[in-house]
């Protein structure tokens, strides 16, 4: 049984990130997607709004649990007993950031793997920062993100005067 682990900062999970999830449950036995709270960090939404929005996304695949976690990446992943990083790689833009924290936890863990997961065209264009900064300035977003970020993207960002949400 091969445990892996999807981490990130799903603030909030889009549409691109349940692609990633969706392709890593189809191979690996169970994934466990990890939540990072950083107390240095300023998010949109709280920990437990972050993690509830990625359990909601998620629930269709049953080998999947959604977890938050503070501190090192790979002490996690010894805790939750996962052997294999997943990420997603949308351009090479990312590849440098990415393969930079490749190394630093194979440092820290060599035991661990990452693995990548290329994302498909349709999302290579997505981000959390990009789907919140289009949907401030009223851009349409709900093919972006699923459901249940749209509702509570409206709930904390109500439409400014003036400007129709699409
Ligand atoms: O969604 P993100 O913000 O690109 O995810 C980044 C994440 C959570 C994978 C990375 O910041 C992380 O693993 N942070 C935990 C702290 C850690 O282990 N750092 C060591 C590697 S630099």
């Amino acid at each position: 049984m091969i445990r892996a682990m999807y981490p990130g900062s799903f603030d909030p999970i889009t549409n691109g990130h349940i692609y990633i999830a969706e392709r890593a449950a189809a191979i690996f036995d169970d994934l466990t997607v990890g939540v990072l709270n950083n107390s240095q960090k300023k998010y949109t939404f709280s920990k437990e709004e972050r993690e509830t929005m990625t359990r909601e996304a998620l629930s269709h695949l049953p080998n999947v649990r959604v977890k938050h976690f503070e501190g090192l990446l790979v002490d996690f992943m010894r805790a939750e007993k996962c052997r294999v990083i997943i990420r997603g790689l949308r351009a090479l833009s990312d590849f440098e950031y990415e393969f930079q924290l490749a190394l630093m936890n194979r440092q820290l863990a060599p035991e661990i793997e990452t693995f990548f997961i290329v994302t498909e065209a349709r999302y290579s264009y997505l981000s959390s920062r990009a789907v919140k900064e289009v949907f401030h300035f009223g851009g349409a977003i709900h093919d972006m993100v699923p459901p249940g970020v749209f509702r509570r993207l409206r709930e904390r960002f109500p439409p400014l005067p003036g400007l129709r949400q699409a």
